[in-house]
């Protein structure tokens, strides 16, 4: 069987900063709280007239440069976000037309955090089978329109930010580019991470007290989503390494998903690995969900930090809950 890689990668980020301090005249709280907690100091928010499907479209493009290919060579579109465009239809559909490709299928993908890494293994899965020769994966987010801005969201408004990131998968030789994949989820947990309301649980789906109540507003249980997340990511890059006969010791750059920096400390003890070895840029984007890892690879790319045949793996724990890795010969 062959090989799937990772040709190029893009990223697309609004222009606007949102600073701690800007948030602060919103809502009760201050930058030494976030910043403590968190590790972030500023994320990005689409202007108005930005949709995801744009900044989704926008980093396809530039991921599909430097594959050193055309948009008419991509055969498969793969978007992953929990922030759609609309309701339905799903946002691949959005950016297939706006790169004028012609009429390949697009998939999108729900698994929040981890729906990079979920559409990494599709994409992986569909390249190695033979079924498809370059396929477009995309995790991307626009948060900054169902937050909620007053105090009684601040624990979660505190941490996101808009975002898009892409990567085009296509052959290698077999052994080389992703050698595996591992997704896992535990659905038992899915509300203590949410958005329930609207939703067809309720009947109706909307009312106006969902509104008057904050009631549409995302969930967390941020304690109990940090106790997991710092268990399943050093869990699921092991497994990873050990799937394929590595030590943690082989291990050129780690790329988590940008949770929190307290989570990304936590994966470097566990696994007892230095600062440089496993990426980090919260502190400019905050969380942007299905869009963190693709934006952080992309600037690992870029900044030189991952090289040709280096050993990377991409990790990630959200909403579901899901987890997932993904361990890459550069
Ligand atoms: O991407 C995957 C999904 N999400 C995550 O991975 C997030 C995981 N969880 C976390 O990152 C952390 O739990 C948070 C950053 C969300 C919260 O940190 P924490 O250390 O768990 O704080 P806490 O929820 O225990 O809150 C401590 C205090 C509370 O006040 P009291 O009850 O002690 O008086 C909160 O009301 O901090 C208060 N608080 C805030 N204060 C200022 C909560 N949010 C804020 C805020 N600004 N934004």
């Amino acid at each position: 069987m062959r090989g799937a890689r990772i040709m190029g990668t893009g990223r697309e980020l609004p222009s606007r900063v949102v600073t701690n301090d800007d948030l602060t005249k919103l809502m009760d709280t201050s930058d030494e709280w976030i910043v403590q907690r968190t590790g972030i100091r500023e994320r990005r928010y689409a202007d108005p007239e930005v949709a995801n499907c744009h900044l989704g479209t926008a980093a396809a493009r530039k991921a599909i440069e430097k594959a050193g290919l055309s948009v008419g060579d991509i055969d498969l579109v793969i978007f992953a976000t929990l922030s759609p465009d609309m309701y339905f239809p799903g946002v691949g559909v959005l950016v297939q037309e706006m790169l004028g490709l012609r009429n390949v299928g697009a998939l999108d993908v729900r698994d929040q955090c981890s729906g990079f890494v979920y559409a990494l293994s599709v994409a992986e899965a569909y390249v190695k089978g033979g079924f498809h020769d370059h396929v477009l994966v995309i995790g991307s987010e626009i948060h900054s329109r169902g937050l909620n801005f007053s105090t009684p969201g601040r624990d979660v408004t505190v941490i996101f930010g808009d975002g898009s990131g892409a990567a085009v998968v296509g052959p290698a030789e077999p052994g080389k580019g992703i050698l595996s994949t591992h997704l896992h989820s535990e659905g038992k947990y899915a509300k203590e991470l949410c958005a329930a309301e609207p939703g067809f649980l309720q009947n109706p789906w909307l009312t106006h007290e969902m509104i008057d109540e904050g009631r549409i507003y995302p969930k967390m249980n941020g304690k109990y989503v940090f106790a997991h997340a710092v268990r399943r990511f050093p869990e699921v890059i092991r497994e990873a390494l050990a799937k394929n006969g590595y030590a943690t010791s082989d291990v050129g750059m780690v790329i988590p998903h940008q949770a929190n920096e307290r989570i990304t400390q936590a994966v470097r003890e566990a696994l007892e690995l230095p600062t440089e070895k496993v990426f980090s840029n919260i502190e400019r984007y905050g969380n942007t969900t299905a869009a963190s890892i693709p934006i952080a690879l992309d600037e690992c790319v870029e900044q030189g930090r991952v090289k040709d045949g280096d050993l990377v793996c991409l990790a990630a724990f959200g909403a579901g809950f899901t987890w997932a890795s993904a361990l890459i010969r550069w």
